[in-house]
């Protein structure tokens, strides 16, 4: 479909997300130099004036108040979903129904059925689909993988993954939608799936979990007396084949900015990342002289790829809206049916199942086995 014309890009919503596609869109083909531009056609959002006024900042050549109008158009061949998570899986499924591409955010969906039915759709389809998890993409984080596939840190036997952020922190901030039941359980889905995309790819799918779920605030202002539905904090053990690990997730962790804290303990060796410091990695290997060891700082650079498409001098980092340049990249491999690094629907229904065992083994206080 878009062999003979550049692909036609459709993005729905324009807020934090919404703007970060955008910019990728905008910046995937200079920034490869291997890629056609893509053409940037039609943005939808919540009213016509809102539409017209971001269409017109973030370089789309026309915007509408129905989304259905961006899905829906012939000139659009992959449709960004960057909507509050209760919009995913509708908007995706129609999209693919109408025989485009789907980049959706994360979470998949608010509801196991739900992502059930976006896989079908997009099997029905048979088009590209991604989800965004854009922590993968991270050089750093691809050269952890290529450390642990070389076998640097010997054989994996434990992870500790830990994701804090303080935006949910203040306990007299306004009700919103990430109170609602309506956006999912809170810390686990909006959120836990990041790290829990990580593992996916570092280490191997979870297979059993035991989770605990909290909520710092129980009543928020602005709610109509309605008390708040989702858990802000998350802590969970799990078991992944042989490996043994640990989630712990606070969205309301006062101080923590974008902390994805991930250890990865192998009979050789550990491996260590945090998001905070993206541009960076630490390896500790047990071997050589015992004086002489300690862990060693990787600074990114030119030698982990893609980082050279950004910057020709090493250590200069790469910041977050360049991993969603790498991820369009990514896509537009798959459509174009070139080998991709990717978390599309099949791969991120995994990662749902796992989140909804770990809301189900909370419910029912035991250890859950994760579905397949
Ligand atoms: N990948 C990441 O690192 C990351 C980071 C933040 C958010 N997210 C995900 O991105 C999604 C959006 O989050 P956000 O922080 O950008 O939210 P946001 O509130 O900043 O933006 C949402 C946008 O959707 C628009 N919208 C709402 N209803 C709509 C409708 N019916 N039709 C068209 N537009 C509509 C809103 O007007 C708004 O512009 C969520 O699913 C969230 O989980 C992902």
């Amino acid at each position: 479909m878009a062999g003979e014309r550049n692909i036609g890009v459709g993005l729905i919503g324009t807020g934090y997300m919404g703007k970060c596609h955008a910019l990728a869109w905008n910046a995937v083909a200079p920034t490869f130099g291997d890629v056609a531009r893509p053409r940037l056609v039609h943005l939808g959002e919540a009213n016509a004036a809102l539409a017209g006024q971001k269409a017109a900042e973030l370089g789309f050549a026309r915007g509408s108040g129905d989304w259905r109008r961006v899905v829906e158009d012939p000139e659009v061949d992959i449709v960004s979903i960057t909507t509050p998570n209760a919009f995913h899986a509708e908007m995706a499924i129609a999209a693919l129904e109408a025989g485009k591409h789907v980049w959706c955010e994360k979470p998949m969906a608010t509801s196991l059925a739900d992502a059930e039915a976006m896989l079908a759709a997009a099997r029905k389809a048979g088009r590209v689909t991604a989800l965004g998890y854009n922590y993968i993409q991270n050089p750093a984080t691809r050269h952890m993988k290529a450390l642990i596939a070389e076998g640097v840190i010997g054989t994996v036997n434990h992870v500790r993954f830990e994701m804090d952020e303080d935006f949910m922190a203040d306990g007299t901030a306004p009700f919103g939608w990430k109170s609602m039941a309506a956006s999912g359980y809170g810390a686990l889905d909006d959120f836990g799936v990041h790290p829990l995309s990580l593992l996916s790819v570092l280490v191997v799918p979870i297979t059993e979990v035991i989770a605990d779920l909290a909520k710092p605030y129980e009543m928020r202002p602005a709610s109509g007396g309605k008390a708040v539905e989702t858990h802000d904090i998350a802590n969970v053990l799990f078991r992944a084949g042989t490996i043994s690990g640990s989630l712990l997730l606070n969205r309301s962790a006062w101080g923590r900015k974008g902390r994805i804290a991930v250890q990865v303990f192998g009979s050789e060796g550990t491996l260590a990342y945090d998001q905070e410091r993206m541009n960076e990695l630490q390896l500790y290997e047990a071997r050589g002289t015992a004086a002489n060891q300690g862990f060693r700082t990787i600074l990114t650079g030119t030698v982990h790829p893609p980082y050279d498409k950004f910057i020709p001098a090493p250590g200069h980092g790469l910041g977050f809206n360049d991993l969603k340049v790498i991820e369009a990249r990514e896509i537009l491999k798959r459509i174009a049916g070139e080998p991709a690094h990717l978390i599309d629907f099949e791969a991120g229904l995994a990662v749902e199942r796992a989140v909804h065992a770990m809301a189900r083994s909370h419910a029912e206080k035991a250890w859950v086995r994760v579905g397949s």
